[in-house]
Order: C-alpha cells, then sequence, then structure tokens
C-alpha cells in the first residue's frame, strides 16, 4: 500500500543537483531520498584520494553561496567540496529534508496522463492530487520497500557513479580466465590508503582506459611503485583524446577560447536558424583555426609525439563532448621514469596471466583495473517506468548549469511560466542532437560546453529573466559566466 506523503515533492538524490533541488524548491518542505548515508554524490562516493576539481573554486559555486576562498586558484580536493557542500546543505537547513539509506528502487506515473507532469495543455505542475508512486528501499533489505505518494519527482540521481560501464567479452575471453585480480574504478574509490599500496606495490598493473580516472588512477598507480621493486603500469587506450596540463594556452587564458559569449558565437547550437547556421559555416574556419592553435600548443608543451599519444582528430571535439582531461602535474615524469606505459589497441580480452590485443600482443599483469567509466543510463533506467524511459538521453552538468535549472524548475513549479508542448521540446532535443553530431564524432557524450551560455540564456527568457547579464557589451563579450551572474536580481 503506498502512503500518501505529507510532501508533494520529492527529490532523488543529494549530490549537487539534488542539494541544489532541495534548496530552491523548500517552501514545499520536499522529501529528499538518498541511497547512501551521505551527502555529495561523486565526490563522496566516486573520488580518489587524489581526486580535485577541473576548475578553480569559483567556476564551481553555488551563485548565493561563495567558497570562502574563492580567489585561491588552486584546485579544490574533493575533500574540500564536501565539505563547501555540507557548509550549503547547513546555511540554507535543507539538511532536514534528506532520508538517508534509502534507495529509489521504483516510479511508477499514476497521474492522469492528459493532464499530468508530460508537458503540454496541463493545469499546475503540482495539482493537488498525486502522480508519482515511489517505491523506497531502506538499509540493504530488498524486501523493506516502502511506497510513498508524490504530485512531483525531482530526478537528481546524476550521470556518474553507482553504475560502473564494465567491458563485456566472449566466452573464455572474460575475468573469469585471469588469474589475477579485476576491478572497476568504483571499488578502488572504496579502498583505504593501505589497501591501495597493497594493491598497486611491486604488482603490475594494467588500466583500461585514457580518460580522467584512468590518468588520476595511472599516476597514483606509479607512485606506489617507486624503487628497486617498482613495476610500471600500463594503460590500455581505445581512443586517443586530448589531455591539457593547465589552463593557459599560449599565455592566454583559456576561457578566451571557449567560454566567453564571443567565444561561443562560432559555434552552432540547438535553437538556431538558418541564418545562424550560415553565419556557424561561414566562421568554421575561424573555429579550426582555434582548435589548431591549441593542438599546436598542447604538442609544444606535452610530449605526445615522443609517446604516440597524439589524437588525430581536433581538439574542438574533444572539448565539445566534454572529454578534455587536466593532467596531474607528474604524469609525464611519470612516464619519463618509465613507471607509466602506453599501449594503443582497439581490441582486447584476458588470459590466464593479463591481457591479449588484436595485434597479437600480450600484456603481462597481476591487477587490471577498469577506468572505463559509468553507466548513467542503467541508472535512469533502472527507475523510470514507460515512455519516460524513451526520453534517456542527458548531458553531463556543472554545478553551474545544475543549479540555475533548479532555480528554473522551482519557477516552473510555481506555475510563474509555462513548458512549451511536448512537441515543441523534442524537437529541440533533436535538434541539440543533430547540432552536436556535426560538431563532434563523439555525440554521444552529449555535453553543453560550446553552447553553456546559450543554455543559460533560454533558461533565463523562460523565466522572464534578462539573459544578458553582463554590466556592457564588453563584458559580455570578453568575461566567462559564473554563477554569480545568475543571482535573481
Ligand atoms: C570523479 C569525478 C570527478 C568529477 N569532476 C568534475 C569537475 O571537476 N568539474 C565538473 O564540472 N564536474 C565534474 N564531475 C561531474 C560531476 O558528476 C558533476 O559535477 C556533479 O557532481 C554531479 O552531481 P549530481 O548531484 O548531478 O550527481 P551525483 O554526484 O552523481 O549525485 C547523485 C546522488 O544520487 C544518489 N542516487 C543515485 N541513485 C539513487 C536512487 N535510485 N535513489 C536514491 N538516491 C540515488 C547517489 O547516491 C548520489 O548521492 C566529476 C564526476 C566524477 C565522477
Ligand atoms: N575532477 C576530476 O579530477 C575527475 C576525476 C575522474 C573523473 N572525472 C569525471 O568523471 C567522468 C567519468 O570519467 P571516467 O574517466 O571515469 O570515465 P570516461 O570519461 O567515461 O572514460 C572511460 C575510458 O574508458 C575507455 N573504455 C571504455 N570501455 C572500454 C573498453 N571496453 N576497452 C577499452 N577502453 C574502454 C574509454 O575509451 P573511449 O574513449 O574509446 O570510449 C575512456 O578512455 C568524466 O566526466 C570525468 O571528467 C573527473
Amino acid at each position: 500500500m503506498a502512503v500518501v506523503s505529507s510532501s508533494k515533492i520529492a527529490i532523488i538524490g543529494a549530490g549537487i543537483s539534488g542539494l541544489a533541488a532541495a534548496k530552491q524548491l523548500a517552501k514545499y518542505k520536499p522529501v529528499v531520498f538518498e541511497a547512501t548515508d551521505s551527502i555529495g554524490g561523486v565526490w563522496q562516493h566516486a573520488s580518489f584520494r587524489s581526486t580535485k576539481l577541473q576548475t578553480p573554486r569559483c567556476d564551481y559555486e553555488f551563485s548565493d553561496f561563495p567558497w570562502p576562498d574563492r580567489d585561491n586558484s588552486s584546485f579544490p580536493s574533493h575533500t574540500e567540496i564536501i565539505e563547501y557542500l555540507h557548509a550549503y546543505a547547513t546555511h540554507f537547513d535543507v539538511l532536514k529534508f534528506v532520508r538517508f539509506n534509502s534507495k529509489v528502487v521504483e516510479l511508477r506515473f499514476v497521474g492522469d496522463r492528459e493532464g499530468g507532469g508530460c508537458g503540454g495543455d496541463y493545469g499546475q505542475l503540482l495539482a493537488g492530487h498525486p502522480a508519482w508512486e515511489v517505491a523506497v528501499q531502506t538499509g540493504h533489505d530488498p524486501e523493506a520497500v516502502q511506497r510513498y505518494m508524490f504530485e512531483f519527482v525531482v530526478i537528481c540521481i546524476g550521470k556518474y557513479g553507482d553504475i560502473p560501464k564494465m567491458p563485456t567479452f566472449p566466452v573464455n575471453k572474460g575475468p573469469e580466465v585471469f588469474k589475477g585480480k579485476v576491478m572497476h574504478t568504483l571499488d578502488y574509490c572504496k579502498l583505504s590508503e593501505e589497501e591501495t599500496s597493497e594493491l598497486f606495490e611491486g604488482k603490475r598493473v594494467a588500466i583500461v582506459g585514457y580518460k580522467k580516472s584512468a590518468i588520476d588512477l595511472a599516476v597514483e598507480c606509479a607512485e606506489a611503485n617507486q624503487g628497486e621493486d617498482g613495476k610500471p603500469c600500463t594503460m590500455v587506450i581505445r581512443t586517443l583524446h586530448w589531455t591539457v596540463p593547465h589552463y593557459s594556452v599560449w599565455g592566454l587564458p583559456f576561457y578566451l577560447f571557449y567560454s566567453t559569449r564571443s567565444s561561443q558565437f562560432i559555434h552552432e547550437r540547438p535553437d538556431q536558424g538558418l541564418f545562424r547556421a550560415f553565419t556557424c559555416l561561414l566562421l568554421s574556419p575561424m573555429k579550426r583555426a582555434i582548435s589548431k592553435m591549441i593542438e599546436s600548443y598542447l604538442t609544444w608543451k606535452l610530449p605526445l609525439e615522443k609517446y604516440g599519444l597524439k589524437p588525430d582528430h581536433p581538439f574542438h571535439e574533444d572539448y565539445a563532448s566534454c572529454q578534455m582531461a587536466i593532467l596531474p602535474e607528474n604524469f609525464f615524469s611519470e612516464a619519463d621514469q618509465g613507471r607509466i606505459k602506453f599501449k594503443k589497441a582497439s581490441k582486447w580480452w584476458f588470459y590466464e596471466n593479463g591481457i591479449e590485443f588484436d595485434d597479437n600482443t600480450k600484456l603481462e599483469a597481476d591487477v587490471v583495473i577498469c577506468a572505463t567509466g559509468y553507466d548513467g543510463k542503467k541508472k535512469l533506467e533502472a527507475i523510470l517506468p514507460q515512455p519516460f524511459r524513451n526520453f534517456l538521453d542527458y548531458s553531463v552538468s556543472n554545478l553551474q548549469a545544475a543549479e540555475l535549472r533548479c532555480i528554473w524548475l522551482a519557477r516552473l513549479v510555481e506555475g510563474r511560466f509555462k513548458l512549451p508542448s511536448v512537441e515543441k521540446m523534442l524537437g529541440l532535443i533533436a535538434m541539440e542532437v543533430e547540432v552536436m553530431k556535426r560538431t563532434t564524432r563523439f555525440y554521444k557524450r552529449q555535453c553543453i560546453s560550446t553552447y553553456s551560455i546559450n543554455h543559460n540564456d533560454m533558461l533565463c527568457e523562460e523565466m522572464g529573466w534578462t539573459s544578458w547579464r553582463k554590466k556592457n557589451l564588453l563584458l559580455e563579450a570578453i568575461i566567462p559566466y559564473t554563477s554569480q551572474d545568475y543571482v535573481d536580481k
């Protein structure tokens, strides 16, 4: 039997998005269901000891809660981020809404499909009667499931963490034939410092992947394998991507290339008309020139050619799909010492003593760690009913976008504006996919990076806010947007 909750709104997840949603919807006293025993999401459960924010703190802060030391240009560690999130949750008194160890295992739509929460010609989103049944498992007992009824549900379960994306293999080529240890980075995150040293010291380690988790892990592995008995750690690379040592290029701040209104002008965006599409086409040589300039800097600055790590695709394709990783300081110095090695292979599988590749070579290993990312789609599929599962492509989000979306959502719930028709929204999503396909071969990894200001403009306009929020045109052109620009004025 489902219980009608005294609260109208449920929020699922207490990472940055869930906390921002709870703060914006606080007047409805939402119930926040959090599967784990803590807030912070990936910063708590999918971080290594060395994990830091990839940007300075002023690019990852809530609009109404600046970091205490926001001008400190060092990248905060994941523990500092957790502290910051705790301070935010405490300051705005939202922890009281969170029910920890409460995992949502099923959502059922029980509302009126015509007038319900699907957009279109609906009345109020909070219609005065329940529309969603939320099944919640408390603790570890799968039998201990309680069902609650809510009028509105906000899903903030994140795209990363929780469910590892593990490679699959034909029979007799998977981990079952390997004598050593196989794990995913998510398992690695749970280890203590002592356990990680034990895992690495004197072991031949293979790390599958060449993105941020893999790169950070390779450095942790190399650092644990110093000295005479130290063994190299080998990165197994399927696709090369551009990596970046810091946020300046030939002495110019990186934000000038992709994060200002003028720099984003040359990139396609979903809601563009024919004229803009034509302008973008005309300006595409400029887009390529900027990308080439960054590529030439990176090739000069980093030993990419020496190690065969120079990607064939343009830098801007990695940027447009949020695949750019910031290198830890000593990555290439560890490689120079022979403690990090690289093996490029499009296909690989296990054998008794390690990994075999499609070029008929083998790599002996004691430990194989899959830094192969996460399956965010599976996380959503696990709880969403049809037809909602059909709309499952969703973009990576940073704190600024997550917060602005929550501000937008709170106003939508208040009935201050209405959603466009379902057809119009689906049309916009289709356009977004088309733009991504034209922009980057990695379009499946949807990301708003090259049109983030336009994305925020659209949210502002729907809320009735001014979208150009800087003091003058010069600032609009050359200064990037931060959360502070979206303080409700
Ligand atoms: C290691 C790592 C580092 C990152 N670094 C950066 C960075 O430097 N800059 C940047 O902009 N972005 C970074 N990201 C992206 C990051 O995912 C976002 O910035 C942001 O933290 C996502 O927050 P979220 O609240 O949307 O999701 P999450 O942090 O994933 O939080 C989701 C929450 O929902 C809970 N949950 C999930 N399923 C359920 C369920 N069924 N029932 C109840 N609760 C549930 C989870 O336990 C979790 O607490 C990083 C991601 C990772 C994995
Ligand atoms: N702030 C930080 O310091 C930090 C730290 C870690 C992670 N993150 C963020 O967390 C998110 C997830 O990052 P992630 O690095 O864990 O995952 P990811 O970005 O999804 O990268 C997965 C890697 O594994 C490779 N891979 C996947 N399946 C493979 C297979 N079967 N065989 C060989 N290679 C395979 C991928 O190669 P292909 O490219 O060929 O697919 C890619 O190199 C990203 O947004 C990242 O920026 C941030």
